[in-house]
């Protein structure tokens, strides 16, 4: 087995491990300020949810497509871009989610969506967003965004209950807890998820209701652990890619996150996939443990932490470090 010790030293320098570990309570504390933030809105019928976001911030509209669109009174939808759908008006709830509160792509939409009177609520540890935004959720200042995925997401899902468009009752309750009795296991599990996709290039699968961990794991490997990696979902991937697998292709690690909660179809379709693939490629399996559809996310969202963590030590890369992220943000902003 390897051992960590001398590369978190060498190459963690601004200590992201102490991050992961605190994650459980980082959702802890993610609910109460979501619970007890005093909404300003609008009594009124909203006919759309949009939710407006990039990179470490926008991932958390994906994951609340993912958990509330099944019981939300209403659409939503995801927004990752500078230009603000037609649609976002008077009757909308809007959420404009940047960490720094100052990604320009954010920061233009939410500027259209106010002058359209759309009704909305911000997410932000500081910048232009929280100064400009009566509704703005404030969260902890001075982490890596992406690190932060408690607060950034959290509230969004607490404000929906809240405003009462859901159909049942969100059961968030016991994630904290269930969080901090998995933590252990999901480190050891994204460790030798990390040695199985060490030196490869992963392409990642989950279930369509997943797709925000798919996302997540491919967004991860890059940004923490430096590595290229492809993502898509099933059954859409059924009808298409699965053309496209090559014999004996060797630099493939494929990774398939699998739960509980899958119809005996999809069941049947990720062993097809499987078998395709195992021919020609590694595959590794990983089983969502949980008993809701967000423990069961939040689960699997641990094991990618860990394994690109990880994987950013086996790659001699500081987790932190996002070099061509920043080079990009520096020359739009000349
Ligand atoms: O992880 C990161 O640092 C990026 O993906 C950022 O989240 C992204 O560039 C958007 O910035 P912000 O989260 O501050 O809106």
């Amino acid at each position: 087995m390897q051992n960590y010790k001398a590369l978190i030293e060498r190459y963690d320098k601004s200590n992201m491990l102490a991050l992961l570990h605190s994650f459980p309570e980082q959702c802890e504390l993610a609910l109460e300020i979501a619970l007890r933030y005093p909404l300003h809105l609008k009594k009124k019928t909203y006919e759309n949810i949009f939710i407006q976001g990039m990179g470490g911030s926008g991932i958390s509209g994906v994951i609340v497509k993912d958990l509330l669109q099944n019981m939300c009174k209403v659409p939503i939808v995801v927004n990752n871009d500078y230009a603000l759908p037609e649609f976002v008006g008077e009757k909308t709830l809007a959420f404009f989610v940047s960490y720094s509160g100052n990604t320009e792509e954010t920061l233009t939409c939410f500027r259209k969506a106010r002058a359209r009177k759309a009704s909305i609520v911000c997410v932000s540890s500081d910048g232009k967003l929280a100064k400009m935004c009566r509704n703005c959720i404030r969260i902890p200042q001075g982490k890596p965004p992406r690190t932060m995925l408690g607060f950034l997401s959290l509230p969004l899902l607490v404000t929906v209950a809240r405003a009462q468009l859901l159909k049942k009752p969100l059961a968030l309750n016991s994630l904290p807890r269930f969080l901090k009795r998995e933590l252990s296991g999901a480190e050891r599990a994204g460790k030798k998820l990390a040695k199985n996709l060490y030196g490869k290039i992963p392409v990642i699968y989950a279930a369509n209701s997943y797709q925000s961990l798919a996302l997540r794991f491919h967004t991860q490997l890059a940004e923490n652990s430096g590595m290229f990696s492809h993502w898509n979902v099933l059954p859409e991937a059924n009808h298409n890619e699965i053309v496209g697998f090559k014999p004996k292709e060797k630099s493939l690690a494929f990774v398939f996150f699998r739960s509980k909660d899958e119809t005996d179809r999809m069941q049947k379709r990720f062993e097809f996939t499987k078998k395709l693939v195992s021919k020609r490629s590694e595959s590794v399996e990983i089983w969502l443990k949980g008993k809701t559809h967000a423990e069961r996310l939040f689960y699997g969202i641990l094991i990618g932490d860990f394994a690109s963590y990880y994987l950013a030590l086996l790659n001699r890369k500081d987790p932190s470090d996002i070099k061509n992220i920043n080079a990009l943000k520096k020359t739009l902003s000349r």
